[in-house]
């Protein structure tokens, strides 16, 4: 099939990629020429396991190519796959729809003849009938332009694997799609014989699945949080008691993992987004709940600091820190709403001086926050420290010996805020250990 796609982030990229990777022929657009032409050179513009090698494979191969052109991606095929950003707006907490009316906006007066648009970025629900609206009042084919919504569950560091092997496919339809559905079929052919189930539902249905799935994720999260707050009151132990309960099949050891909590691009816009929504629609009720997902997000980020400042002693102002880790979570370069960068930063802002070393995140963090100190390995981050926070868990740092590390710091302390560290090898090794939820 010919098939394009506009907006070319994590999701439109790895979309495009996975696609051509299925057999399409693929055109990405997007309106960013240097991300664009590191695009067609066979690159990411950003750090996804798995993903140069696709898109290496399939621009070589002819299969993938990319554009900053609607006229030449409204010419090319007539199925579309939308994956611009939807991000909060400035200074709110509701989505900032613009990249997508601007797209499909710009995209519309192109499509002469029949065309089949899918919508795949996180919107609130309601929003795919303003984007009919708008491909009916600016496209010349009219009513010959359909509107389909299948929303994406990629998870960023697994982006490749969740795109060509989806847990399921979500497609929303209106009553007056004719063509959408088949061609929807026909692009996931490979995927939907291998035995991803399909669901095919209402555009307010599908746009739902997508907040729902995120809010309910980060409740999961939020929930752990919570107790770890009574099993630091308790004495208890919150890994033993994500064990524990992960065992129940109702319950699920999978997204649970408790710790410093959740940052990133989606989660924390995603439930925020979710949140105004309900509200605009008269219930703030029903989502009430996920006002304490967020606080108790927060707390866990407020909670580090202050384990931080009583391990110091009560004081942070003019003490040397190292922090481990940058991205929002492991295997991105990714630092949006990054819980690891929140504390560091506080921690800059109470007078500490905070060196933060990350295995991939480095240079977008140093754009970021230039006041806060870098290195480029963990153990010179290390050196001097009177304290070692563990805020992103990269494998990588739980094969650092920490009897050697021990050496190189000038007390050692370590705070884990991801519970990956084995307080037994760190104790042994003369450490003060000392983690989110554990005795
Ligand atoms: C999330 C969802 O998992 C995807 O299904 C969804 O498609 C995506 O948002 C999106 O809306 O685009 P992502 O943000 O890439 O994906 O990352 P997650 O793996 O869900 O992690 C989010 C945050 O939660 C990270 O900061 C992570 O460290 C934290 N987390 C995750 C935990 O603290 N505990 C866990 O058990 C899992």
């Amino acid at each position: 099939m010919k098939l394009t796609v506009i907006g070319c982030g994590y999701l439109g990229a790895t979309h495009a990629a996975a696609m051509a990777e299925l057999g399409h022929q693929v055109l990405g657009m997007d309106t960013d020429p240097d991300k664009v032409a590191a695009l067609n050179a066979g690159r990411a513009p950003f750090f996804e396991r798995g993903l140069d090698e696709l898109l290496a494979k399939h621009t070589a191969d002819g299969r993938l190519r990319f554009t900053t052109s609607y006229a030449e991606a409204a010419a090319f095929a007539d199925l579309h796959f939308i994956g611009v950003g939807t991000p909060q707006k400035p200074g709110g907490t509701a989505y900032d729809l613009t990249h997508l009316f601007t797209a499909a906006r710009r995209l519309a007066p192109r499509l002469t003849g029949p065309a089949v648009i899918v919508g795949k970025c996180t919107v609130p629900v309601g929003t795919a009938p303003q984007v009919i609206g708008l491909l009916r009042e600016f496209a010349p084919a009219g009513d010959r332009v359909e509107v389909c919504w299948n929303p994406e569950f990629l998870r960023e560091s697994h982006a490749v694997e969740d795109t060509l092997h989806p847990d399921r496919i979500v497609l929303g339809l209106t009553g007056e799609n004719t063509r959408a559905e088949a061609l929807v079929r026909q692009a996931y052919g490979r995927i939907i014989e291998s035995g991803t189930p399909v669901i095919v539902t209402d555009l307010a249905t599908a746009e739902l699945v997508k907040s729902a799935a995120n809010a309910f994720l980060a409740t999961k999260i939020s929930f752990i949080n919570a107790m770890a707050e009574l099993c630091e009151l308790t004495g208890a132990d919150v890994q033993q008691l994500a064990l524990a309960l992960g065992h129940d099949q109702r319950i699920g050891a999978k997204g649970m993992r408790p710790g410093l909590g959740f940052g990133g691009g989606c989660l924390p816009k995603d439930i925020q987004g979710f949140m105004a929504r309900a509200g605009e629609l008269g219930a703030d009720q029903a989502l009430a709940f996920l006002h304490e997902v967020d606080a108790i997000n927060n707390r866990r980020r407020e909670r580090t600091v202050g384990l931080a400042r009583e391990q110091l002693g009560g004081v942070i102002k003019g003490k040397r820190i190292t922090v481990w880790g940058a991205a929002f979570k492991p295997d991105t370069d990714d630092i949006r709403d990054s819980p690891a960068l929140a504390v560091a930063q506080a921690l800059h802002q109470a007078g500490a001086t905070v060196t933060v070393f990350d295995p991939k995140a480095l240079d977008n963090a140093r754009k970021a926050h230039p006041r806060l100190d870098y290195a480029d390995h963990p153990i010179e981050a290390a050196d001097g420290a009177e304290l070692l926070l563990h805020l992103t868990e990269w494998p990588e740092f739980t094969r650092i010996d920490p009897a050697g590390l021990a050496t190189r710091v000038a007390v050692p302390r370590v705070i884990d805020g991801r519970g990956t560290l084995d307080p037994t090898r760190w104790r042994a090794a003369g450490w003060i250990h000392r983690a989110l939820g554990r005795p």
